[in-house]
């Protein structure tokens, strides 16, 4: 099982679309396995984005991640960080494809509505700056894992 991290935007609370974009997860069979809601401080949102500090919209990327709430949550599943960047959809939301969050809901380069781990070194380092402190992770058991999942192929 692998685990990534994924941020709702502030655009995606100021817009109501917090439930919707949970249930495309949920309804999806990854789980949820850490969720917060903050005010995050700029200089997380530096250290989120530090791989963009020399593009002309780093300043304008902390600005607004830092202008509102934001939600950030842990997901789990098999091979989870492709399965959840396939969900989200390409950066630029006015060429994500229909079906994924971006293209579904957004119309705007950055203001794209979601951010989600795009690799196992990014993922790894997202979890451990987003969720530091192991509590706040909560191992569990959906009742219908083997359902989920093919049993004998997947879960081996
Ligand atoms: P995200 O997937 O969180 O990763 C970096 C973010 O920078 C991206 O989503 C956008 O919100 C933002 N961004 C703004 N302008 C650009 C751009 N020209 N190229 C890539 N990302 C951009």
């Amino acid at each position: 099982m692998e685990r990534t991290l994924v941020l709702l935007k502030p655009d995606a609370l100021q817009r109501g679309l917090v439930g919707t974009i949970l249930t495309r997860f949920e309804a999806k069979g990854l789980k949820l396995i850490a969720l917060k809601l903050r005010c995050f401080s700029p200089s997380l949102l530096e250290q989120h984005y530090a791989v963009h500090r020399e593009r002309p919209f780093f300043k304008s990327l902390v600005e607004y991640m830092s202008s509102g709430p934001v939600v950030a949550l842990v997901l789990e599943g098999k091979d989870a960080i492709a399965v959840v960047r396939r969900l989200v959809g390409a950066t630029n939301a006015r060429e994500a494809d229909p079906g994924t969050i971006r293209g579904d809901f957004g119309m705007s380069f950055s203001n794209n509505l979601v951010h989600a781990s795009d690799g196992p070194e990014s993922a790894e380092f997202e979890l451990g700056l987003w969720f530091p402190e192991a509590a706040e992770i909560c191992e569990w058991d959906p009742c219908d894992l083997s359902w989920r999942y093919n049993v004998a192929e997947e879960l081996a």
